[in-house]
């Protein structure tokens, strides 16, 4: 049980090397330096969730799409620090972050196996749109692995 209160923040180098907390995150080390190289270009906020010092959660925020829509995406929780409210507290600054920038919704998708991450995103007011497969790709070792999932996509007006 943590005392502290997380601090949600933008990534840093030094954060990097801290989210390897599990073998899925070790697999997308590579990823998670591309994406912080995006954010230090502006093109996406990479914010983590610092407990301390200690790194307990990340989310993506991409405020500007081809599509006119902005993102959530990569929310993810180190697994003995989930149920204490960190995703929450990550999805309310990145929505934060979002309103200030002067976004009126947003935009995410969910495994529709996910049910804990679906029980979230509906408690803090998403609404599933439409059901479909989504592929996406992450470096590895020079080369770009693509996996495709079932996912809902979900919306939220941002008032
Ligand atoms: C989905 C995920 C990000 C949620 O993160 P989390 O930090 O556990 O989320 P929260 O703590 O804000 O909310 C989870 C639950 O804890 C409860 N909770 C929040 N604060 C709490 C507290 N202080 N004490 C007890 N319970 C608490 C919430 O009410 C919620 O309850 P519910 O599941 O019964 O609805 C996390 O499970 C995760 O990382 N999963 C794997 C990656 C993933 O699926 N990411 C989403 C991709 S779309």
């Amino acid at each position: 049980m943590f005392q502290s209160v997380p601090i949600i923040r933008p990534i840093t180098q030094d954060d990097l090397p801290k989210l390897l907390w599990s073998d899925q995150e070790k697999e997308l080390s590579e990823f998670h330096q591309q994406l912080f190289e995006e954010a230090k270009l502006g093109k996406i906020f990479f914010m983590v969730a610092d407990i301390d010092g200690n790194i307990a959660g990340r989310i993506r925020i991409t405020p500007y799409t081809v599509d006119g829509n902005p993102w959530i995406s990569g929310l993810q929780v180190k697994e003995d620090m989930r149920n204490k409210g960190i995703g929450t507290k990550l999805m309310e600054k990145a929505e934060a972050v979002l309103k200030l920038l002067g976004s009126t919704s947003v935009c995410l998708t969910v495994n529709i196996k996910n049910t804990d991450a679906l029980r979230l995103y509906k408690k803090l007011g998403y609404t599933i749109l439409s059901l479909g497969t989504q592929t996406w790709t992450y470096p590895k070792q020079g080369k770009q692995i693509s996996v495709s999932e079932d996912v809902y996509f979900m919306m939220k007006k941002l008032e």
